[in-house]
């Protein structure tokens, strides 16, 4: 699964309009999230998940901008991701199947509020990519 030349361009481009509102963006994908594929709310019982919860927005952000750091490194992803997962496997030890979904939720928020630029290239750039992060968060659970 290799990221072309045009499908890092159509990440980034995608990213600069995400990043100055990601924690509003994080939290709509978690509580989508949480609504849709409800079982992914065991992870996160200590927090208060209603609609627009400070806590929603927090996590929301931790993990918009945990992805657009990986953005800025998409030749050193398992670098730049190493910490968050061991964090993933080890203490938190999510089953590997919640990364899709969390995966189609941020996807499913970018088509809701750029619908023009979230064409079905840059769809297809963004699937493979948060693919690619998630094999990351997840590589250490082999
Ligand atoms: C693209 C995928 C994901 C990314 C980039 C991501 C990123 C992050 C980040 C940046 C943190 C904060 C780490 C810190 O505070 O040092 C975090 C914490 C956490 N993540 Fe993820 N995460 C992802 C997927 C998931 C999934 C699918 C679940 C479970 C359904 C999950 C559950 C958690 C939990 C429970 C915490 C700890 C929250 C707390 O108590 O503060 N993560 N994640």
């Amino acid at each position: 699964m290799t990221l072309t030349a045009s499908d890092k361009a159509a990440i980034v481009a995608m990213w600069s309009k995400v990043s100055s509102s990601a924690e509003a963006l994080g939290a709509e994908a978690l509580e989508r999230l949480f609504l849709s594929f409800p079982q992914t709310k065991t992870y996160f019982s200590h927090m208060d998940l209603t609609s627009g919860s400070a806590d929603l927005r927090t996590q929301g952000g931790k993990i918009l901008g945990a992805i657009g750091e990986a953005s800025k490194q998409m030749d050193n992803l398992s670098g730049c991701l190493s910490n968050l997962s061991d964090l993933h496997a080890y203490n938190l030890r999510v089953d590997p199947g919640n990364f899709q979904l969390l995966s189609h939720s941020i996807q499913v928020v970018m088509a809701v509020h750029y619908p023009a630029d979230f064409t079905p290239a840059t769809q297809a750039a963004w699937d493979k990519f948060l693919a690619a992060v998630s094999t990351v968060l997840t590589s250490k659970y082999r």
